[in-house]
């Protein structure tokens, strides 16, 4: 990524539900020093909680369907060209964007994933980890290419697993450290 010399980087994050990265993020980016200005949301679920965290710190949102997932990527294209959006964040968006939408982008699209990738790609990665028996889980912060959790890790996380975790308590824990995670991971890339 290009350095990061004072003017903040016109980003986008995109959602589909809770949305407490995107708060985190938002956070992060109200520091003066911080690389990136959140200037749009994007959401595929009208109903993600996210939007009405858009909506209090005033930052434009839009929600598009996402039944037809081309003409999706088409809207999103032209809100991101208008607006002179350089970077995107998917912050919980549980959708997989296309070849052609990534590369259109330019690649420079972010992602969070509940796991210390390259293990346990995809869904559910929770109950799979404690299914597994693995002694530590986590989450990491990569770059976004067309094979799903497959990009460049820029940053990781990793915890301890407890004897007595559970899916819930595993995913409160690890959120924690996602929130920690993401603006570590953005400041990074711009250093
Ligand atoms: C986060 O745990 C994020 O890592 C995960 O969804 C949650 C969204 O929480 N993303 C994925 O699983 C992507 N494959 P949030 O809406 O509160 O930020």
């Amino acid at each position: 990524m290009e350095n990061f010399s004072g003017r903040k980087i016109s980003t986008c994050v995109f959602i589909s539900g809770y949305g407490s990265n995107l708060k985190s993020i938002i956070d992060s980016s109200r520091d003066y020093s911080f690389p990136i200005t959140i200037k749009l949301v994007i959401s595929n679920n009208k109903n993600a909680k996210g939007l009405a965290c858009a909506r209090k710190y005033n930052i434009p949102f839009k929600f598009y369907n996402y039944k037809n997932k081309i003409h999706f990527e088409n809207k999103c294209l032209t809100e991101l060209k208008k607006r002179r959006i350089k970077l995107l964040c998917m912050a919980g968006f549980m959708r997989i964007l296309s070849k052609n939408f990534i590369k259109n982008f330019g690649y420079k699209i972010l992602n969070i994933h509940p796991s210390l990738l390259p293990k346990f790609k995809g869904l559910n990665t929770h109950k799979r980890v404690l299914k597994q028996k693995e002694k530590y889980s986590g989450c990491t912060v990569h770059y976004v290419t067309p094979d799903v959790d497959t990009g460049e890790i820029i940053s990781q996380k990793k915890i301890l697993i407890d004897k007595n975790e559970n899916e819930k308590s595993l995913q409160i824990k690890i959120l924690k450290q996602e929130h920690k995670l993401y603006s570590k991971a953005i400041r990074s890339i711009f250093k």
